[in-house]
């Protein structure tokens, strides 16, 4: 059923897909049409691209995947021994921490995501857990570094002095928890090339940077890794003391985005249309979604259309009796969460061009004469 969806079929009876928008050409960094998504799970060739360097080319039989650092007994994994360990399958959407960076008024840097740098799927792997303990993780080991193949130097400053590989670290608690896999198949297939073939992380709850594509190397440190990426790239300034200091992102936070209608879409007047979206939130369930017609003044409660399951996003909907009067109208969607917390009023500065997270205006004509 997933998938077949997102999938048209047009006058000459062949079937295509939505296809997605290129953001960047090379490294691959592509769109996924999030109004053109019915279904729960993302269909693969759905599923939004985000790379930062070169897609590297690894096949199954000289993979391997090293296990080391600050543990006991380091071991390497052939890709077969991978797959004959006991697996497991979970769902988890994965959001890019600059999603929605083209709200941002006034414009900012970095690729002008627009709200397709979001995608759910079904993955299967490895507990990281279980591949830790076989290793002997040691007691003070404070975070796992997960290291890709793929490799260049960054353009933005601070350059690095030498090329440097794609690498992320989990603090060791995140690491242990049972829902962060090392995945070798995306909704119940082999991963593609761009998203990380043969092995890479997943680790739900956390933007996705922290999902290291193409997955060679995973090492216990006893000190935090300060690596380019986390403190250069995906960072944001936290409070330490009444001073600022900076961290690296990790957990998502509450969100919800509307599919449809899109942006200035025309929709006709007095007519029933149900407005639809997608809510997700990181380590908490979204629990409840409002939907504003009016730019913000008034607000209805929508209704879900999937079960909470942690870590995945939930789609919901909501009826709109369309205004008699032509004119233009702006929607909003907003979330809450378990703990009664809702999404921010506006973008918090403190997440640079990152964690863009308020109610994003969608806005929309009713009737036919634009504005009127
Ligand atoms: N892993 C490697 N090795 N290299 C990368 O550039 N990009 C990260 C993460 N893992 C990246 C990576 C970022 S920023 C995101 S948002 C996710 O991969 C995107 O995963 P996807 O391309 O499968 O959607």
């Amino acid at each position: 059923m997933e998938g077949s969806k997102a999938r048209y079929v047009d006058n000459t009876s062949q079937l295509f897909s939505a296809g997605l928008t290129i953001r960047q050409k090379e490294p691959k960094n592509l769109e996924a049409p999030f109004d053109r998504i019915d279904s729960y799970l993302t269909p693969t060739e759905l599923f939004y691209i985000r790379s930062h360097f070169p897609t590297p080319a690894l096949d199954h039989a000289s993979y391997k995947l090293r296990i080391g650092g600050a543990v006991r007994s380091p071991f390497a994994l052939s890709y077969d021994e991978l797959r004959n360990m006991p697996s497991e399958t979970r769902v988890a959407t994965l959001e890019c921490a600059g999603n929605s960076r083209v709200f941002l008024v006034p414009q900012v840097q970095g690729a002008q995501w627009e709200l397709g740098a979001v995608s759910n799927a079904e993955w299967t792997g490895v507990p990281l857990r279980v591949l830790l303990e076989r290793a002997g993780l040691a007691e003070d080991a404070c975070e796992i570094v997960l290291e890709g193949a793929d490799r260049g130097t960054p353009k933005e400053e601070p350059v690095p002095p030498v090329p440097i590989s794609y690498t992320w670290s989990l603090p060791r608690t995140k690491a242990l928890r049972s829902e962060v896999l090392i995945a070798y198949q995306m909704n119940g297939r082999e991963l593609p090339r761009d998203h990380g073939f043969p092995v890479r992380a997943i680790v739900p709850g956390h933007y996705g940077m922290a999902s290291v594509k193409w997955l060679t190397g995973i090492q216990a440190v006893r000190e935090p890794f300060h690596g380019y990426w986390q403190t250069s790239d995906y960072a944001y300034w936290a409070e330490m003391e009444g001073k600022p200091v900076r961290r690296a992102l990790g957990e998502m936070q509450l969100k919800s985005e509307i599919a449809r209608p899109r942006v200035y879409e025309t929709l006709a007047p007095n007519r029933i249309y149900t407005i639809s979206g997608a809510a997700w939130a990181g380590e908490t369930d979204v629990t409840e979604i409002a939907v504003s017609t009016d730019g913000g003044r008034t607000w209805t409660e929508a209704e879900f259309v999937d079960p909470v399951r942690r870590h995945a996003w939930r789609r919901w909907k909501l009826d709109w009796l369309t205004p008699k009067e032509p004119g233009q109208y702006t929607l909003l969607a907003r979330a809450k969460d378990a703990a009664g917390v809702i999404q921010p009023d506006k973008h918090d500065r403190n997440y640079g061009t990152y964690v863009i997270n308020h109610p994003l205006p969608i806005e929309v004509f009713v009737g036919d004469s634009r504005g009127s």
